[in-house]
């Protein structure tokens, strides 16, 4: 009784793991093409500690006029607009009606963004 009980809640465990895993494999699947977590850069800037950090301030040399001129920072309302539509953001994070990225819009919402926000939030 006392071993199947065991057996049961490291199934459980086990489970959750990969679970957990499987969302993040789905998060960095979309970010990763472009993207590197740590300080590399690949198409875009690497994403180590990029939450609460100032917006284009990596070494990455490809920022556009926008991001680059930026000055917000990421905290999570902006983060959340970014990977939301990006295109419409960089309008509003800048007051400027004709800003541009060069960072496809990723449209993410719900669970996924909840996902997303929470792992850009360890990268540390
Ligand atoms: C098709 C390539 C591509 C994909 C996919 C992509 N990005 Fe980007 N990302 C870029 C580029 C290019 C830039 C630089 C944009 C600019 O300078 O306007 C960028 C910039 C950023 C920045 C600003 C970084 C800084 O230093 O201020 C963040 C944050 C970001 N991306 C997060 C993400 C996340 C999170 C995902 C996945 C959900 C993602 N990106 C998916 C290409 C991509």
């Amino acid at each position: 009784m006392k071993t199947s009980f065991k057996l049961v809640a490291l199934a459980a465990i086990a489970m959750s793991i990969t679970m957990g895993n499987s969302v993040y494999a789905g998060v960095e699947a979309q970010c990763k093409i472009c993207h590197d977590f740590g300080t590399a850069h690949k198409v875009g800037p690497g994403l180590k500690g990029i939450m609460g950090s100032k917006a284009g301030t990596t070494d990455y040399k490809n920022y556009s006029k926008s991001l680059k001129q930026g000055g917000w920072v990421w905290d999570e309302e902006h983060m959340r607009k970014w990977l939301t539509d990006g295109k419409k953001a960089i309008k509003e994070f800048t007051g400027d009606d004709n800003a541009k990225t060069t960072m496809p819009p990723q449209k993410l919402k719900g669970d996924k963004l909840d996902k997303v926000i929470e792992f850009l939030k360890g990268l540390k």
